[in-house]
């Protein structure tokens, strides 16, 4: 019997992870006979447990919270979008036997926008809440669109200037604290908080989103997140939350890994279908 190539997601805790399903999926659609799990790794074990897998035959690994900066580490060489983000959320064993790290978060999210809804950041003022890793792996692919304006509000304002800071280089970015958001006005509007996971909910002015603007919730869950829903109640274009990016960073690490590219509509469709069955 032939072995099947093996991958697997490392997160912690794992238990509610997509991954295993969105990547089964992805198989099937294309024909490749793969093998991948789930594996919950506290970030003690991360180093000793990785080196293993890929000792033992593995061919790749996604790498959720809290290992992605770790995964970044670990790396022998990484993209520079893994480099801008220090995080990689995707190892993948080269011909060389080297491990290369990259973050396919960022080019997921633009992908979900741009491809799956029609959004454009061209020429539109957007605003990131949050200064934490989840942000920093979406600015350099947002500058990229060129819009007119990026701003970063963090609750620790601080937080939010180093990050502006760190990345000037490579395009201008405002950065401001919660509170100074009063008279702002975005056209869209992208919650990177990690509040969002404990169903929370910055406190934000009535005004913020302009007309015709969207919102966007980097976490899902199966009920619409807070953020989902204040964008729902000031009228949003599109108030989406994070399974499309979700389902296309698992396709660009599927690419990766095994050269064939999935459609990702069937993959999101079902999942969005499985969820709303689940809130009834
Ligand atoms: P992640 O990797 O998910 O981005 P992180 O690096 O811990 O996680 O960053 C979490 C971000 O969410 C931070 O910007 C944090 O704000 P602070 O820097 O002020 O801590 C923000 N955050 C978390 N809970 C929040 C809340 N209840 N209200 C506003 N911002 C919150």
């Amino acid at each position: 019997m032939v072995n099947k190539d093996r991958y697997a997601v490392v997160g912690f805790p794992i238990k509610h992870s997509k991954s295993p399903r969105i990547h089964r999926l992805f198989a099937e659609q294309t024909g490749q006979d793969i093998e991948y799990t789930a594996i919950e790794l506290p970030p003690g074990q991360f180093h000793e447990s990785v080196k293993c897998f890929f000792a033992e035959g593995g061919k790749g690994l996604n790498c959720t919270l809290p290992l992605k900066e770790l995964a970044w580490q670990f790396a022998d060489v990484a993209t520079p979008r893994a480099g801008f983000s220090k995080a990689v959320n995707t190892l993948i064993l080269q011909a060389d036997g080297h491990i290369l790290g990259d973050n396919t978060d960022g080019c997921g999210f633009i992908r979900d926008l741009t491809v799956n809804h029609n959004i454009a950041l061209a020429g539109a003022r957007v605003l990131i809440l949050g200064a934490g890793g989840a942000t920093r792996g979406i600015i350099a692919p947002i500058l990229e669109q060129n819009p007119l304006l990026l701003t970063i509000a963090n609750r620790t304002a601080d937080k939010a200037r180093q990050l502006a800071a760190e990345f000037e280089s490579i395009g201008a970015i405002d950065s401001c604290g919660l509170t100074a958001l009063a008279d702002k006005e975005f056209d869209f509007i992208v919650n990177a908080t990690s509040a969002s996971l404990s169903n929370e909910l910055p406190p934000l002015p009535d005004g913020l989103l302009a007309g015709q603007g969207s919102c966007y919730d980097l976490a899902y869950a199966n009920e619409p997140t807070a953020f989902v829903r204040w964008g729902q109640a000031r009228q949003a274009k599109h108030s989406l939350d994070g399974l499309g990016m979700l389902v296309e960073q698992a396709a660009e690490a599927f690419y990766l890994w095994r050269g064939v590219r999935p459609a990702t509509r069937p993959v999101i469709d079902l999942l969005n279908t499985e969820r709303q069955e689940h809130a009834r």
